[in-house]
């Protein structure tokens, strides 16, 4: 498939996990990609293993930051197609643990962030008919213990995808994946156990791939997806279904 060819994609969080999957994926279909990223070297290596993606430092939730990425693509490309809202923090802990430093950390970065993407890059978007993915959790639909923070942005996050369909349709598309259990770094250090665990809670009794949720980004970016948009779509190996 060649769904990207000519165009232009950012993709936040794209050096590592499931964001270096969906640059991967965009440039094996033809696009130019731009990983927008806080790791420097994660960033590089990137870039150096794919021609067809340049590293631009962002931070995603500084604002100048996206308007100097804005200026970079629009610059080199004169267009953006995609944008995957993909970077997040995690920070852990109930409310009366938690650092308000950290609570507002993981608001910038995995909410507010979708917001100044869109503040910088929606007429751009607009003007070629374009369209955003943002990368969701099962955590925005079910709670558990530690994770009031991320959970609270992930809602917020859904909500906001919902809105962005309503405020720029019918020029732009605006989806969500919602994945489940994937094995990148936030599970690299855990036990065997544990992960066996994680996996238990899918209906596929196994951990999902980054390229499995880079697959899903995709399809909702294609034209083969233009008749969806304000959707959430689960990536989890139906871990939303099961009850344990
Ligand atoms: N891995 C999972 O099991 C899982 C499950 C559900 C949802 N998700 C979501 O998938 C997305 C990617 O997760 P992952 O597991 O691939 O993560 P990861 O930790 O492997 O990669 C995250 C990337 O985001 C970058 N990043 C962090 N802060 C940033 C900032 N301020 N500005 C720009 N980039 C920044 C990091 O440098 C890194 O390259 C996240 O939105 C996460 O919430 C992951």
């Amino acid at each position: 498939m060649n769904r990207f060819a000519g165009r232009s994609v950012v993709v936040t969080g794209g050096a590592m996990g499931i964001g270096a999957a969906c640059v991967r994926r965009f440039a094996a279909e033809g696009a130019a990609v731009y990983v927008a990223d806080v790791d420097e070297a994660a960033g590089a290596s990137i870039a150096t293993e794919i021609a067809s993606a340049r590293f631009v430092h962002c931070d995603v939730s500084k604002a100048a930051d996206w308007d100097a990425l804005a200026g970079i693509v629009l610059r080199e490309q004169g267009r953006v197609d995609v944008l995957v809202s993909n970077a997040y923090a995690l920070r852990f802990g109930a409310p009366h643990e938690l650092p308000e430093d950290d609570w507002d950390l993981v608001q910038a970065v995995t909410l507010k962030a979708a917001y100044l993407g869109m503040r910088a890059l929606a007429p751009s978007l607009a003007a070629v008919g374009g369209a955003v993915v943002a990368v969701s959790s099962v955590h925005a639909h079910a709670s558990y213990p530690g994770f009031a923070a991320y959970a609270a942005a992930k809602g917020g996050l859904g909500a906001l995808v919902r809105q962005l369909a309503v405020e720029y349709a019918p020029a732009v598309r605006v989806n969500a994946v919602v994945p489940g259990p994937i094995m990148t770094r936030q599970f690299a250090g855990m036990s065997p156990e544990s992960i066996a665990d994680e996996a238990g809670r899918t209906l596929a009794n196994r951990m999902g791939r980054p390229e499995e949720v880079a697959a899903a980004v995709a399809f909702l970016a294609s034209d083969e997806a233009a008749y969806v948009t304000g959707a959430e779509l689960p990536v989890d190996g139906g871990w939303r279904v099961r009850h344990r």
